[in-house]
């Protein structure tokens, strides 16, 4: 996610890394075309910002299958372009306009062009007075009106619909797998979010929390395991804060209705939910908030060997001033106490996080304290970015982002070559080491290697063998690490 710096890792909520400039993403690269003539309209979507996101095109590509639309990956061919869009940095909404420029030629053609996500829901009708070229505006809660919208579109109607829900988890709808490897896969088990970070666009364009049935969690999960996947990942804004209680209700094409589910259920609950399904189902979570997150969790996580020992808990900034301003509700001390408190019950687990340099105000004294909170953590990697301030969040309202644009990227240098640093030393105390790896497929540079994750959410890449495919597990023993892979082999 998203700056302009070559030699930043990109990050996106579950971590996975994205190339610079790459932000979005085509889907469906595994996907097949649906053969001509079939009576369906085609439909291409391009998605940018964080996995809920590209979780949430899943959820629209499933709505558009029941509207007889079908996923297309040629946007020559396609009678519905959609972009789903990020809002978190101005470099992000800057990309979605660049990318509606190069619509315009198909625009001409006659296919209806629609923003959806966060940039929908931040600029809402304001999208269609500056980009006469769209068509629709849809915001993240807003999916299921998509047909009705379509419609109207097709009619020569500008559509938009930007209602942010108390209730919606679109957790009655089966999402459509797109550009899948077959292995892991995204649940979304919550949407919106409560905190009020005070740089961060997210409650103003996802809403307020609220949690899915967790029931509809575990049967997803455990459809995707019968479906061969091996691994999920629970997505929210904030996976500690998830709560379910019986009278919460789901809102579903039926209206509100109650769960079976009796009792409250809390994260760690449902983490246990998900990881009892079966031992071969590798559970992950993102993202964690350093408040929320409880011993609980922590215990449960250290229960099952199944849940992932990899905990993203993005500190934004090591000094305690600055945290205030940040409104994230701890300070240095206390932060460094919950890594300490992770790596006492689980000294395997790697931490990861996010880092945000210049933020406003910021001393050089306060960024020295980023960058020795980094080395405390020992965070086997993050994703950092400058400062960018976004209209009508509480930091854009009360202070100046009054830190020069040169001093932000030096000190954003500083932080990314101490991050590769640390990162490479972390990898390299793991040469010798032998790690379960979950297969994901062949490595990116040879199809004669596989690459697979361990627990950590390292990278490992090593010589194929007969035998094995992808979504298989196998052990493989560490040779030689750089600061973003662990090169090894099988052993058996
Ligand atoms: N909910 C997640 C993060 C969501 S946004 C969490 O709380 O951890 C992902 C990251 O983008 C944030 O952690 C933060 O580091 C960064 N970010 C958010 N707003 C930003 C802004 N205005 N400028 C720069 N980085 C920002
Ligand atoms: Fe934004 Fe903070 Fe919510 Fe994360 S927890 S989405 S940074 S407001
Ligand atoms: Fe995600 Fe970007 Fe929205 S990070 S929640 S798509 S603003």
């Amino acid at each position: 996610m998203y700056d302009s710096n070559p030699t930043l890792e990109l990050l996106n909520l579950t971590g996975k890394k994205m190339d610079e400039d790459r932000q979005g993403e085509v889907l469906f690269k595994e996907f097949e075309d649906f053969t001509e003539g079939d009576g369906s309209k085609k439909f291409y979507i391009e998605s940018y910002g964080c996995q809920m996101n590209f979780s949430d095109s899943e959820i629209v590509a499933s709505i558009l299958s029941e509207a007889n639309y079908k996923p297309t990956r040629m946007m020559e061919a396609a009678d519905l372009i959609l972009v789903n869009t990020c809002s978190i940095r101005e470099k992000a909404e800057e990309t979605v306009r660049k990318r509606l420029r190069v619509f315009e030629a198909e625009k001409k053609q006659g296919s209806l062009v629609g923003v959806l996500g966060c940039m929908a829901e931040r600029l809402k009708s304001k999208f269609l007075e500056q980009e006469k070229l769209v068509d629709l505006v849809v915001g993240p809660d807003a999916y299921r009106d998509l047909p009705n919208l379509i419609a109207g579109a097709e009619d020569g109607e500008k559509g938009i619909n930007v209602f942010l829900s108390r209730e919606e988890t679109y957790a009655d709808i089966a999402p459509v797998r797109l550009d899948t490897n077959g292995v892991t896969a995204f649940i979304s088990i919550m949407r919106g979010c409560d905190n009020m970070c005070s740089f961060c666009v997210v409650p103003f364009t996802r809403g307020r929390e609220r949690s899915r049935d967790p029931l509809s969690i575990v049967a997803e999960a455990k459809d995707l395991f019968d479906k061969g996947y091996r691994e999920v990942t629970l997505l929210g804004q904030n996976v500690d804060s998830y709560k379910w209680s019986p009278k919460s209700g789901e809102n579903t094409e039926e209206g509100i209705v109650d769960s079976d589910v009796t009792e409250k259920v809390n994260f760690a609950q449902l983490l246990e939910m998900v990881a009892s399904i079966h031992p071969d189902l590798r559970v992950r979570f993102s993202t964690s908030h350093p408040k929320d997150i409880t011993d609980d969790v922590l215990h449960t996580m250290a229960k099952y060997e199944n849940i992932c020992k990899y905990i993203h808990l993005p500190v934004q900034s090591g000094n305690s001033r600055i945290l205030k301003r940040m409104n994230r509700t701890y300070d240095r001390e206390w932060y460094m106490e919950k890594i300490k408190r992770v790596y006492d019950i689980m000294p395997d687990c790697a931490i990861s996080s996010d880092v945000i340099a210049g933020f406003c105000g910021e001393t050089e004294e306060e960024h020295q304290e980023t960058l020795s909170i980094m080395e405390y953590s020992n965070y086997s990697m993050s994703y950092m970015f400058v400062y960018s301030e976004r209209p009508g969040t509480l930091a854009a309202k009360k202070y100046e982002d009054d830190i020069p644009d040169e001093v932000k990227k030096r000190r954003l240098n500083e932080i990314v070559r101490l991050q590769n640093h640390i990162s490479l030393e972390h990898n390299k105390k793991e040469i010798g080491k032998t790690f379960k790896v979950l297969i994901e497929g062949d490595s990116k540079k040879s199809d004669k290697e596989f690459k697979g994750r361990n627990s950590q959410n390292k990278m490992l890449v090593f010589p194929k063998k007969d035998g094995l495919k992808a979504g298989d597990y196998c052990f493989v023993q560490v040779n030689s690490a750089t600061s973003a892979t662990l090169i090894g082999e099988l052993v058996d």
